[in-house]
């Protein structure tokens, strides 16, 4: 039986880990012809875990808030017949009160979570649009529906996201590309294992609906949903997957 992403090329951001390695497993199990991933990080781990799922892995190093190393991922992916799929995941979400967050902390949140995922959708855009035919996730989070406090740098760039989609929805409409966001809850990477978020764990979870908190293999379902070829009808929306929290 064919799978959900069939032939399809794939470009997943921030994959040396986390969700991101999880989101490369899933669509390399759902048949995609070649899953690229994209980070400043090492990414033998995710290398592993795709070649485990039956798929092929090209690992790119690369600085997503670089201009010209978006252009070079670009050209590579151009090698494997184009970008169709584009995963924006990576991204920084610390925990700094307001008033204590520097203008330097500010921009250095902004600049990864908002400015590289506008560069590196800028650079793969034209190759989904020459395709006919192309998906592009955001990774926001929950974080835009429940506003939690400590969070407001971060919020407020996974909100930008939320506006991108649905401007870059209507702009892309009469192409075959959709553009969506998936907002996660408080998931158990090890990024929010190892960080002051982690402390949030037990606040979030007793406000689930769903008293147990998230993994990264609770989201592959909607990624996968998202990335489908029946799921063309599907754009500028933001699905949240976060055990029903934030209930909107
Ligand atoms: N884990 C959670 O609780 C949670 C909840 C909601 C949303 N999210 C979002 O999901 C995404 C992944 O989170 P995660 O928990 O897997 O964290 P993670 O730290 O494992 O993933 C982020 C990845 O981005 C990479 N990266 C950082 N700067 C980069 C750059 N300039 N260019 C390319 N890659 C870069 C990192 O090396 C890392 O591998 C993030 O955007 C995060 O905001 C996470």
């Amino acid at each position: 039986m064919a799978g959900r992403v069939e032939g399809r090329v794939a470009v997943v951001t921030g994959a040396a880990g986390g969700l991101g390695r999880e989101f490369c497993a899933a669509l390399a199990r759902e048949g995609a012809a070649h899953v690229i991933g994209v980070d400043i990080a090492d990414q033998a781990g995710t290398a592993e875990a795709v070649e485990e799922a039956g798929g092929r892995f090209v690992a790119i190093r690369a600085d997503i808030t670089e201009e010209a190393e978006c252009a070079a991922v670009a050209a590579r992916a151009e090698e494997y017949g184009g970008a169709q799929i584009l995963v924006n995941n990576a991204g920084v979400f610390p925990v700094r009160p307001f008033l204590e967050t520097s203008l330097e902390e500010w921009r250095r949140i902004h600049r990864l979570n908002v400015e590289g995922t506008f560069l590196i959708t800028r650079a793969l855009l034209p190759q989904a649009i020459r395709a006919g035919w192309g998906r592009i996730v955001m990774v926001s989070s929950a974080v835009v529906w429940l506003g939690p406090p400590g969070m407001v740098a971060y919020t407020a760039s996974k909100a930008a996201l939320v506006g991108m989609v649905r401007g870059l929805a209507r702009e892309v409409g009469d192409t075959g590309v959709t553009v969506n966001a998936l907002t996660p809850g408080l998931t158990r990477t090890r990024t929010a294992l190892t960080t002051d978020v982690h402390e949030q764990f037990p606040h979030v979870v007793a406000h689930q609906a769903v008293p147990r908190a998230e993994e990264a293999s609770d989201l592959t379902s909607t990624l996968l949903f998202l990335c489908d070829q029946g799921s063309a009808f599907v754009t500028g929306q933001a699905v949240n997957v976060d055990g029903g929290y934030a209930l909107h």
